[in-house]
């Protein structure tokens, strides 16, 4: 049985349609990279996983139940940029991310030294017990990047959201981020949806590829319609060559 299923999902804004008719079955454990085409609704459609917005038609299930309304609940996001609080030590800043899975009462008085425990056990994992003290604005981008993913990590979310996390990174830490978040995944089986608009990076991280895009378009008036997954590649063992993608397939092209 899949573990997050998406039935026939609409998506608008003011009677604009952005997604439409979005019907996607996801595994737990799997990694589902999403590329399309900027202002497609990718990020949307990551909010309705999130449950920060409800659909305007269908529905999204997560372990065959409505997703939670509480963030970090079963799923942590990560965006684009730092997403971390920047008025908090690196410490705190995985202690906060625990508290939106528990409430943040537990961490007052005598368990808040547990859950600084926790946070440091979590800050050995990404690499950054040293600068544990230290505050975020101190830290290089990669850094921040890694520490915005451990705070989503320290909720122990089944599901991972990440939205275009290594867009800002200059490619040496880019590559170095792929690496840890390989790591991150073998160690705890969760599940990924990653926003990405790196067809490469999309292909080596992801099982599957979806491409967002509009299976129908009206040159005089294209908000007419909305965004849906036209192609669900499977990118397991490298999956269809990314070469040959790249000369055969004008909708990835065209997405850039
Ligand atoms: N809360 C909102 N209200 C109105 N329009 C929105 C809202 N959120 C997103 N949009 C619009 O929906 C479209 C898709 O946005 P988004 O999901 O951010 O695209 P992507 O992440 O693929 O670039 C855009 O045209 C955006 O302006
Ligand atoms: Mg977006």
């Amino acid at each position: 049985m899949s573990f997050v299923t998406v039935e026939d999902v609409f998506q608008s804004y003011d009677d604009r349609p952005i997604l439409e008719r979005v019907n996607v079955e996801v595994d737990e454990g799997e990694f589902a990279a999403i590329v399309g085409a900027s202002g497609c609704g990718k990020s949307t459609f990551l909010r309705l996983l999130l449950a920060q917005e409800r659909p305007s038609r269908g529905r999204v299930r997560i372990a065959d139940a409505p997703p939670a309304k509480e963030p970090g609940l079963d799923r942590g996001i990560v965006f684009q940029k730092y997403s971390v609080f920047p008025h908090m030590t690196v410490r705190d800043n995985i202690v906060a991310g625990e508290s939106l899975r528990s409430g943040w009462g537990r961490f007052f008085g005598r368990k808040s030294k547990a859950a600084k425990i926790r946070a440091d056990e979590t800050l050995a994992r990404i690499g950054l017990d040293h600068v544990a003290d230290h505050y975020p604005a101190t830290l290089s981008g990669g850094m921040q990047q890694r520490l915005a993913i451990g705070q989503a990590l320290a909720a122990k979310p089944r599901v991972l959201l990440l939205d275009e996390p290594f867009g800002a990174l200059d490619p040496g830490t880019r590559l170095s981020m792929h690496d840890f978040l390989q790591e991150l995944r073998a160690e705890t089986g969760m599940t990924v949806f990653m926003v990405t608009h790196d067809l490469e990076e999309a292909f080596k991280l992801g099982d599957r590829v979806l491409v967002f895009d509009k299976p129908r378009w009206d040159p005089h008036d294209p908000s007419r319609y909305g965004a849906t997954i036209t192609y669900d590649f499977d990118a397991r063992d490298g999956g269809i060559p990314f070469q040959k993608l790249q000369e055969d397939t004008h909708v990835l092209q065209a997405n850039g």
